[in-house]
């Protein structure tokens, strides 16, 4: 007697230039579903995935004018969850890392669990993993601030600018509505950044306009500017904005004392 198969889901990453940064595990997991859900931003993105498994469902179409991304985010998490209910080997393929910055995949594995039925994710390589390549700025070298536009914004953050700061939705700076947005809105949100970072850095400062190639063939974009022309750029809707350390910190001699060691030493260690 055949038993009615138990649904699972695998959430995975396909990379930020989809056609050459999916893993192999990743490429495997979407051959072997009984049903893909798409949410990559691209069409050429998209067709990679489709060519590994042609019965895929797009996620994108959730996305209209007025509604709010959050109403979007639970409809994605819906369709996903439901598959699996329904006893589907279900893959939900996100773009760059499904894991960073992405709602409905968190929220689907949570739900999925929560019935007692099988869920994972597998990483990809995401937009930051590109910029420490790209740029060649080593996020463990400095310490390292990521974070979101806009709840920088919104919220009552500490800023350390001896680390370097990843921030993503640059694009979306003070967007509050969570609607369907270009990125011609955030100017004012650009205004407010530029004076919130130079309470702690130069007004000649380096910063940088990051967007990683989506495609093989094409290189990224980099933007290096002063930080007084922040207000002035033009950032897309995959755009990350970049401000590089100002360098590492003094050394906290109480620390080094508890430690049983001199700053001194330290550096003679380090330089040994
Ligand atoms: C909703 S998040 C998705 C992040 C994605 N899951 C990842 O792993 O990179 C969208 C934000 O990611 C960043 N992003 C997406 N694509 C990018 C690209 N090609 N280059 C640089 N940043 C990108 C931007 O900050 C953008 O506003």
């Amino acid at each position: 007697m055949l038993t009615k198969q138990e649904g699972s889901l695998v959430v995975v990453g396909t990379g930020i230039s989809v056609a050459g940064q999916m893993t192999l595990l990743t490429r495997s997991v979407i051959e072997n579903a009984d049903i893909v859900f798409i949410g990559i931003s691209n069409k050429v993105g998209e067709n990679v995935v489709k060519k590994v498994n042609p019965n895929t469902v797009e996620l994108n179409d959730l996305y209209t004018q007025g509604k709010s991304r959050a109403v979007t985010y639970q409809q994605m998490t819906d369709r996903i969850v439901d598959a699996v209910i329904a006893g589907q080997k279900v893959c939900a393929a996100f773009y760059g890392h499904p894991g960073v910055f992405v709602n409905p995949s968190h929220a689907a594995i949570k739900q999925v669990r929560a019935l007692g039925l099988r869920a994972e994710m597998l990483p990809g390589i995401s937009a930051e993993d590109c910029l420490v390549a790209d740029l060649g700025i080593d996020p463990a070298a400095f310490g390292c601030q990521s974070y979101e536009a806009t709840q920088f914004l919104f919220r009552d953050y500490t800023l350390d600018p001896h680390m370097t700061q990843i921030i993503w939705q640059i694009g979306l700076a003070g967007e509050a509505t969570l609607g369907m947005l270009n990125a011609d809105h955030c100017k004012v949100g650009l205004i407010l950044y530029q004076e919130v970072l130079m309470e702690l850095y130069p007004a000649t400062h380096e910063i940088i306009l990051y967007e990683a190639a989506t495609m093989p063939l094409y290189g990224p974009k980099i933007q290096r500017f002063p930080l007084c022309e922040l207000a002035n750029c033009k950032p897309t809707l995959i755009s990350t904005l970049v401000v590089p350390s100002l360098g590492l910190p003094d050394y906290h001699t109480g620390r080094l004392t508890k430690l049983g060691l001199t700053q001194e030493q330290v550096i003679n260690y380090r330089k040994t």
